[in-house]
């Protein structure tokens, strides 16, 4: 039986993925347990993804050191960039022999003919013009105040999307996993068109699935975890 949009599952990532039709979502969002990347990897999570990813589609996936590197190879046939996600100020501390952590990864893979929309909807800051983009020609050459620069409409799309997201880790709940509701706006408004379907088969609180409800696109969610389901569920029928 096919999942229906507008639903949670307390499932395996794969379970839940294989109940998914082919090219029917807009984004598939992975965030496991970090620590789990390289068996999801060889168990065909990332195939998987594909899948069932719209010809238009994206896959949005979380990561951190040392974690990252076999899976930005496994990857690199459809990896198009990175964004940073600085999700403590003072960061993670794990030895005195290595830095503090501070960031997590978010790789963004796509087919050729991919949606994006390069800004967030969150409002401008016009006392760092960051409503400014400098452009030449067709070529995006960066942000910046200097004489190339012109002004968008501020009617339209509000910040840029940067490849750098300082955004603070609250956590709703000691023991549920959920990502800030502002990460999640922002992933979901740039990487997803209205009425798109965006997929979480780790949804941990539920935060992507939430948003993308309100953001009013539709959504399918999955998790192992009793409370993590449950506290997700209770999340979406507040609404
Ligand atoms: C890093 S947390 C991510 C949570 C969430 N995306 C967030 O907003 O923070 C990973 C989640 O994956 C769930 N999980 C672990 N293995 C899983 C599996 N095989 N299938 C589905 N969910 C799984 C865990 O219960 C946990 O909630």
């Amino acid at each position: 039986m096919p999942v229906e949009p507008n639903t949670i599952h307390q499932k395996d990532c794969f379970d839940l993925l294989r109940e998914i039709g082919d090219g029917t979502a807009d984004l598939v969002v992975l965030d496991p347990n970090y620590q789990d990347w390289d068996d999801l990897l060889a168990r065909g999570l990332f195939e998987e993804s594909i899948r069932v990813l719209k010809p238009t589609g994206n896959i949005l996936l979380f990561t951190k050191k040392p974690y990252d590197l076999h899976l930005r190879n496994k990857i690199d046939p459809l990896f198009r960039n990175e964004l940073i996600w600085k999700y403590k100020k003072n960061g993670n501390w794990y030895s005195h022999r290595m830095p503090i952590y501070t960031y997590q990864k978010i790789y963004w893979c796509c087919h050729a003919d991919f949606f994006y929309n390069p800004q967030t909807g969150i409002p401008h800051d016009r006392t760092l013009g960051d409503e400014r983009r400098q452009d030449q020609g067709d070529e995006f050459i960066g942000y910046g105040l200097d004489e190339q620069l012109f002004t968008i409409d501020y009617a339209y799309g509000g910040q840029w999307l940067k490849d750098f997201l300082d955004i603070p880790r609250k956590r709703e709940n000691k023991t549920i996993p959920t990502k800030p509701t502002e990460l999640c706006q922002i992933l979901i408004r740039c990487f997803s068109p209205l009425d798109g379907l965006v997929v979480d088969p780790f949804m941990g609180g539920g935060n992507v699935v939430f948003t993308a409800m309100r953001e009013r696109r539709r959504f399918i969610g999955g998790d192992t975890d009793e409370a993590c389901f449950k506290f997700a569920s209770e999340k979406i029928a507040q609404r």
